[in-house]
């Protein structure tokens, strides 16, 4: 692979071809990348050809760009929302003051941790999701796979050129770091929870594009109303690609879920095991599996008092996802009733609203999911099956935050850990529900006529191509 940078193999509208400064610096990082894909990207299929979308410029035909290509051939590239004329800062202490070009040297440190934050989740999940082409259901989802995956590559790009381009040295050290750690490894961890579990299995990657892609949508949402531009501009772009991430993990679900009521309705059974013995996904471990990934995803969005995030609202670092639809935008006189555990009991607590804005985005965040449980709530009714998939309260299951170290039910009743663990298997997969739903996926699908039998074929192709058109040239 040669190691030149230029406009062709890096697709971009940062006027790559007349930076030199940043044509050396990816120059460096660029095979180091190269090599992280190949050791750490989707592990057999390198060189297969892939039907996938490639961004090549910012405008509506330019960004959706469709044709196979071999993935270590694809074309990350950099690219910026359009800039809004006469920008200025929508929120804190320095409303309405033009937003910044460059990095204001007092919020250096602050802004590069947003960014490595940001950017560390990445790469991670494509090392999460690295074995699961190996068990796909179809052709269709393989590519969906692969489609993710080479664009959280390309997030990767978006935040390692904001490292480059504004952070000079330390930004060259910290993307290569961003190369160096692993998700799940003990001695160099991702720096995020949920980045470091195992994604090995399709149920689990359908929740985990569904709830965890929906926690980089929000903050790609709230990092959108930032006062240093270069970031706002970045992130505006990316969320255009996260929208499909998130496509992947609701119908994901919804099919499995559409197949297994669909099952249930037709050979009149209720009991999990005889769903089972069908060899289909029975709804309570889609619940138990709901719970998981929704629950380490609201860990990512961190403590619900946080005097962090009310430092980077004041001064303009990060907002709240769509801010323009609030009406008080210095958020100052405000406070926001919580409830918080004081000696092992729930009371009531006004946070002053600024300290608040992690669960304000958290927030957000729930009412979104509740959409997409509803839709899934509809297709089980639909087939005429009493079965409603629930969001677990917020203290259940929780890592970070004040509702860490305690114990509670899924309805958010404080409990003791004994009672929690005697309830763990119910509520959580078990390594029985593990071992059950990877054994349905053994055999993967590399014959795109075919769908495996847990889950309902989508209900239509990829840009106006067949459900069943040959999405990736797989010799199995
Ligand atoms: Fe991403
Ligand atoms: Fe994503």
């Amino acid at each position: 692979m040669s190691n030149v940078v230029n406009d062709t193999k890096i697709p971009n509208n940062v006027d790559l071809s007349s930076d030199k400064r940043l044509q050396r610096a990816l120059e460096a990082w660029q095979p180091n990348f190269l090599s992280w894909w190949n050791d750490m990207g989707p592990f057999g299929f390198q060189q297969d050809d892939v039907f996938l979308r490639t961004a090549i410029s910012v405008t509506s035909e330019g960004w959706a760009n469709f044709d196979y290509v071999k993935m270590p051939d694809y074309r990350w590239g950099i690219f910026l929302a359009d800039p809004v004329k006469d920008r200025t800062i929508g929120f804190g202490d320095q409303m309405g003051e033009p937003v910044w070009q460059q990095v204001p040297g007092e919020h250096r440190n602050a802004l590069r941790r947003i960014i490595v934050t940001q950017g560390d989740t990445e790469p991670a999940s494509v090392e999460q999701q690295r074995m699961l082409g190996h068990s796909c259901p179809s052709v269709y989802d393989l590519r969906n796979l692969f489609q993710v995956n080479v664009e959280e590559g390309r997030h990767l790009w978006a935040m390692v050129y904001l490292l480059h381009t504004y952070f000079g040295r330390d930004g060259r050290e910290e993307a290569e770091a961003l190369l160096e750690r692993r998700s799940g490894d003990p001695d160099k961890p991702r720096i995020l929870g949920a980045f470091n579990e195992p994604c090995t299995d399709w149920l689990s990657f359908f929740m985990f594009t569904f709830f965890t892609d929906r926690d980089g949508k929000f903050q790609l949402l709230a990092l959108a109303e930032s006062a240093f531009d270069p970031l706002s501009r970045t992130t505006r772009f990316m969320l255009t690609e996260e929208a499909h991430h998130m496509f992947v993990g609701e119908t994901g679900v919804l099919r499995i879920v559409e197949r297994t009521a669909q099952q249930m309705a037709e050979h009149k059974i209720e009991h999990p095991d005889q769903v089972r013995k069908l060899g289909l996904i029975d709804l309570p471990t889609m619940q138990k599996y709901l719970n998981l990934w929704y629950t380490l995803s609201l860990d990512l969005f961190g403590g619900e008092i946080s005097s962090n995030a009310a430092s980077y609202f004041a001064t303009g670092l990060k907002g709240r996802a769509k801010e323009d639809q609030f009406e008080d935008h210095k958020a100052l006189d405000t406070s926001y009733a919580m409830q918080v555990v004081k000696e092992g009991r729930l009371v009531n607590e006004d946070v002053p609203l600024r300290n608040a804005m992690n669960e304000v985005l958290r927030d957000a965040y729930v009412e979104d999911c509740q959409r997409g449980v509803d839709k899934w709530n509809r297709a089980i009714a639909a087939h005429g099956i009493d079965f409603k998939l629930t969001l677990p309260n917020r203290r259940f299951h929780r890592h970070i935050g004040i509702y860490s170290g305690l114990h509670a039910d899924p309805e958010g009743n404080l409990i003791s850990k004994d009672q929690f663990e005697a309830k763990r298997d119910a509520w959580l997969p078990s390594e029985a529900d593990k071992s059950y739903v990877k054994s349905l996926m053994q055999k993967p699908i590399y014959d795109p006529k075919q769908m495996a039998n847990w889950i309902s074929a989508p209900k239509q192709g990829i840009k106006g191509r067949p459900v069943d058109f040959e999405y990736v040239r797989h010799e199995a």
